[in-house]
């Protein structure tokens, strides 16, 4: 470690003077509306049909995703903070994590009437952040915005799996996605295939092969921002050997070799976990799959942890440690410091990286050469999650926040850890140091991967 960098105190990057002009109560209440709006733009023309409809017995539907995230902010902010009665009580059943087995959220109310409960809740949850002593609470009201964003998020990939099951898009080398008419955030707006039409004219990459070095050294992981979740915290040293690491995420371009090649029918490239996975689940290539070439240079995702670990010994390389795609992601060699995204400190925008719906599908993994980390990788937020090889585990000292089965709950040796976000992400949850986590087997989440190389 040098000495620069044991001086080096990471919360002081958390200063945006942007930010801090702005009041906080003000800043929260526009947090708050801009993820509601970016929800519930994915609720337009959605029939009742599609609202209480499960795509996949992992998932809920998507009106059921809606009354919880209301039913959450009426808890949390509500019942805990505010100290009200509890609100819509003949909904806890329905819409608490730990009511009804996924399989019965399936008979809800109206769109209107759900809509009507968030209203309901919004309104007091506004009466109270007016007189609330938000400067003790900051974390809080952080924490309630991502819940809502992650939600938000699977509402986008159950709307995927249900347009995605329906014929029409199977082989027509259009590629499901969820076009939004008007993006809610500033940005370029984007027609739904603008990106397919463009490809042409980003060049293809010189080599997606390109592999960057990243020297030994020490860096720091996690963050102790504000907006840090309790699984980000706290902020710590971890020294790395020097490896390589792939620039781009692996494009379907790649990933068809290893399907050409038999991939799929070959033990050699598997682990023996994920040979048993594929021998239950006989998959032949990726969930969301075309075979039209304008997708080649898109990042391959729908795919389980175990194809991308395949993949990986297949082109004798493997998945990342996520301390490695982390200092891949955001240490900056020079100033010796970990940025919160890849490019620096700046908020992420649609000219660095594709997400929040803004394009409604992936983009070519070298469409936005400002969206690079300090080393030169690309992707490293939006497009599609990335898998790594890390179980999802706490960092030492660890320490629950607001609850346990947030995060903790799910350090059981059993989900593997994915960082960077995806097309679908909302701005709150899209940072370097962010951690997202599921079971090895689940290829319905907007995930993909790169490889890394001892
Ligand atoms: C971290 C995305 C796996 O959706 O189950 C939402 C986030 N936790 N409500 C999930 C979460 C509580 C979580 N993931
Ligand atoms: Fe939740």
């Amino acid at each position: 470690m040098t000495s620069r960098f044991t001086r080096f105190d990471p919360t002081a990057i958390r200063s945006n003077p942007a930010r801090v002009s702005e009041s906080l109560r003000q800043q929260i209440q526009n947090s708050l509306q801009v993820c509601r709006e970016t929800t519930l733009t994915l609720f337009e023309d959605i029939d009742y049909e599609t609202f209480c409809r499960q795509a996949h017995p992992d998932f809920s539907p998507i009106g059921w995703h809606l009354g919880h995230i209301a039913y959450t902010e009426g808890l949390w902010m509500l019942e805990h903070l505010a100290q009200k009665a509890p609100q819509f009580p003949t909904y806890r059943r329905l819409f608490a994590a730990d009511g009804l087995p996924k399989n019965e959220r399936v008979r809800l109310p109206t769109l209107t009437e759900v809509r009507q409960y968030l209203e309901s809740i919004r309104t007091q949850t506004f009466e109270y952040l007016a007189v609330a002593p938000i400067a003790g609470q900051e974390r809080f009201w952080h924490w309630l915005i991502q819940h809502e964003s992650q939600h938000s998020e699977t509402i986008a990939l159950v709307l995927q799996l249900q347009r995605w099951g329906s014929l029409e898009y199977k082989d027509s080398g259009i590629r499901p996605g969820i076009p939004l008419p008007t993006p809610p955030l500033a940005g370029r707006s984007a027609s739904p295939n603008q990106w397919v039409s463009d490809s042409a004219e980003i060049a293809a990459p010189t080599s997606t092969d390109a592999m960057v070095q990243i020297p030994a050294g020490a860096f720091w992981q996690g963050n102790n921002g504000v907006e840090a979740q309790d699984n980000e915290r706290p902020a710590h040293p971890v020294h790395l050997e020097t490896y390589w690491i792939d620039r781009y995420p692996v494009t379907c371009r790649q990933y068809q070799e290893f399907i050409q090649a038999g991939g799929y029918r070959n033990a050699s490239w598997w682990s023996s976990a994920g040979w048993q996975w594929l021998q239950d689940n006989p998959v032949k290539k990726p969930l969301y799959w075309s075979n039209n070439s304008v997708w080649d240079n898109h990042p391959v995702y729908g795919v389980s942890y175990y194809e991308a670990e395949a993949y990986a010994r297949f082109v004798n390389k493997r998945l990342p440690s996520e301390a490695e795609w982390e200092k891949a992601a955001r240490w900056n060699p020079h100033s010796q410091q970990s940025a919160l995204f890849p490019w620096g400190e700046a908020e992420p925008s649609s000219q660095r990286c594709n997400y929040n719906c803004l394009v409604g599908h992936t983009t070519p993994v070298n469409a936005y050469p400002s969206g690079q980390s300090a080393y030169g990788c690309y992707d490293m937020l939006g497009n599609v999650w990335e898998w790594t090889q890390s179980w999802f585990e706490g960092y030492e000292n660890f320490e629950s926040y607001p609850y346990r089965g947030y995060s903790q709950a799910y350090f059981d040796g059993q989900h593997r850890v994915l960082r960077g976000g995806s097309w679908a992400t909302p701005l709150f949850s899209l940072r370097s140091p962010f951690r997202n986590w599921y079971h090895p087997h689940v290829r319905q989440i907007f995930a993909g991967f790169r490889c890394a190389r001892s």
